[in-house]
């Protein structure tokens, strides 16, 4: 595992962007994985700005998502699909076609996940997941305790996700879905690269447990440690207790 301390969220996102901008121009076809919250924002923003200038194209990029909320409609404006058409696609100029996620509203909802793996599969495997990071060290929606070998399946929110994410809900907790889709850990350590991107000292422990902590089902994000090439960015403040 590669740990690299950059001076803010800015320098993160610029360094991230340009790893996605390189394989886009040796594998003009990639599939990269995102994640939704607030930390990618700045890697969204950078790589945005080189397909504005010409210095990566997108034409044939493919996006495959991370997680969703079970039963928020595909167009609700806090469904992961919206928020990566907002934040991802529209801006690097990539089109739904290209846009492979699970379906939340499916009635059989573990067939959803089942079909969304074989899917990623199928696509060829992600070539780059980018993760975000939970306070308590989840990645994608695999909470504390995950099995670090699942696969994509549904799984219930913690009352601190909630809590978390009531931020885009209004902030209203009784408005955030209590099950969500996500893809497992062992689909996530099957991409060929994964970036993890933390910042500012909230994520301070869970950043230190994920890397410095042992391997455990209790820090999801540690099962990184497993994976031959894994990339964490942190910004000073995330890094202040390794
Ligand atoms: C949600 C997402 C995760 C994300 C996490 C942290 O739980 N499912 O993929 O990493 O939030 O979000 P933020 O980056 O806003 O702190």
């Amino acid at each position: 595992m590669e740990v690299v301390i950059v001076p803010d969220a800015k320098a993160g996102g610029e360094l991230i962007a340009e790893a996605m901008a390189q394989l886009l121009r040796r594998k003009p076809d990639a599939l990269l994985g995102v994640a939704t919250g607030s930390t990618p924002l700045p890697v969204y923003e950078a790589l945005a700005a080189r397909v504005r200038s010409g210095a990566v194209d997108t034409a044939r990029a493919r996006i495959a998502q991370l997680d969703e909320y079970v039963g928020l409609p595909a167009d609700h404006p806090e469904s992961y699909r919206s928020v990566l058409r907002r934040e991802v696609l529209e801006p690097l100029g990539i089109g739904m076609d290209a846009f492979l996620g699970p379906d939340g509203t499916a009635e059989d909802v573990q067939a959803a996940c089942e079909e969304y793996d074989r899917a990623l599969g199928e696509a060829g495997g992600v070539d780059l997941q980018l993760l975000g990071i939970g306070t308590d060290g989840h990645i994608g929606f695999n909470e504390p305790c995950s099995s670090l070998a699942s696969r994509t399946r549904i799984k219930t929110l913690t009352e601190q996700t909630r809590v978390d994410n009531a931020r885009f809900f209004d902030g209203d907790i009784e408005q955030v879905p209590h099950h969500v889709i996500t893809q497992g850990i062992g689909t996530i350590l099957e991409a060929r690269h994964v970036v993890l991107l933390a910042t500012g000292e909230g994520k301070a422990d869970a950043v230190a447990a994920s890397v410095e902590g042992p391997v455990a089902a209790l820090c999801p994000a540690s099962a990184l440690q497993l994976h031959p090439h894994a990339t964490v960015v942190v910004d000073e403040a995330a890094a202040g207790k390794l």
